[in-house]
């Protein structure tokens, strides 16, 4: 392997920047040549590549987003899209790939992989933390930090109010970021993709709550959560069978991608850049490189892509305990 090439692909998340410095500067210690590639799959199909050196990811590891952007590309899912990316990546003499994003993002390089042989390694980056074969994704510490820094400001005017405020949070099909924060935020109740709690416990939980002298809550809901209803609609449904209640809401969006990289999301993300350079320099393709009890490890893609990520029940019983 002479020439590898790292991109960023799908939701960004903050580490990223961090990704790319140690993809570049492991590339660098190693002499080998190192290109970036803009837009991720949509940049290789449009050959949209940067020579880089170790200087020119100076400054970054602290930076939120992807100095390299990000897209979702709907034409590397066509036959014609991923002809048009191999054919950018031979003239350039590009022989390696590391791909940063999510599950997405490694179907792609895993598809590619079994059409051309391309040799492929993926580093999971996304707020979610829904990728199977790593305790941790890029972004997802960050993202949590976050996400507790805003509920406990909106904890003040709550509480200054006595109100109730639904807080949404993403996770579209991951309450990973909902449960943590909410545990770390003092939430009454979480809401969240992978346990149905029902719209009669909820009432009954704010009914208790209420009874027991609390005067002001916080309600964490994932995006995808199971009631089924958007916040907005809880809102207006909470406050017709609850009137005693005063709701507000607040969506909390696409701030939770960005920011500053934590210290932790920072040393994961130059932990796993280094491991995936000398993986493929060590000829081994078509894995993810991922933390599991603090050690970095190999996870097959297509096992990182179709395991099952739980959620921990425990966290569920915690977040119940410490609401009373
Ligand atoms: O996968 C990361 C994520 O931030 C999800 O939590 C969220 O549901 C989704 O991306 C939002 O996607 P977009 O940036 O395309 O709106």
């Amino acid at each position: 392997i002479k020439k590898i090439g790292v991109l960023t692909s799908g939701g960004d998340s903050p580490g990223m920047n961090a990704a790319i410095r140690s993809v570049v500067r492991t590339c660098a210690y190693h002499n080998i040549e190192c290109i970036g590639i803009y837009r991720g799959y949509q940049g290789m199909i449009e050959g949209d590549f940067l020579e880089m050196g170790a200087r020119s990811v100076h400054n970054i590891v602290n930076k939120g987003g992807t100095v390299l952007k990000s897209a979702r590309s709907k034409e590397f899912m066509t036959v014609a899209g991923r002809v048009k990316a191999h054919e950018q990546l031979i003239k350039a003499g590009i022989d390696a790939l590391v791909v940063i994003g999510g599950d997405g993002s490694f179907t792609g390089a895993e598809v590619f992989n079994k059409e051309y042989g391309f040799p492929v390694m993926g580093i999971p980056g996304t707020i979610d933390n829904d990728i199977f074969g790593t305790s941790h994704t890029l972004g997802y510490d960050t993202a949590l930090n976050t996400v507790v820094d805003v509920i406990d400001k909106i904890r003040d005017t709550a509480s200054s109010h006595n109100r109730l405020f639904f807080v949404e949070v993403m996770g579209r099909d991951a309450g990973h970021i909902a449960l943590n924060a909410g545990i770390g935020a003092g939430a009454e109740e979480i809401l969240i993709p992978e346990e149905d709690m029902g719209l009669e416990r909820l009432l009954e939980s704010l009914k208790k709550s209420k009874a027991t002298g609390k005067s002001s809550s916080i309600v964490v809901i994932a995006e995808g959560d199971k009631i089924g209803k958007s916040v907005f609609e809880l809102k207006d449904y909470v406050e017709a069978n609850l009137p005693e209640y005063e709701v507000r809401v607040s969506v909390l969006g696409h701030m939770q991608r960005g920011g500053a990289p934590s210290c932790f999301d920072r040393v994961l993300a130059s932990r796993l850049g280094v491991k995936a350079v000398e993986s493929l320099l060590e000829g081994k393709s078509n894995f993810m490189v991922g933390m599991l009890n603090d050690k970095v490890s190999l996870t097959p893609l297509e096992q990182a892509i179709k395991g099952h990520t739980e959620i921990d029940r425990e966290l569920l019983r915690v977040s119940e305990i410490m609401s009373i």
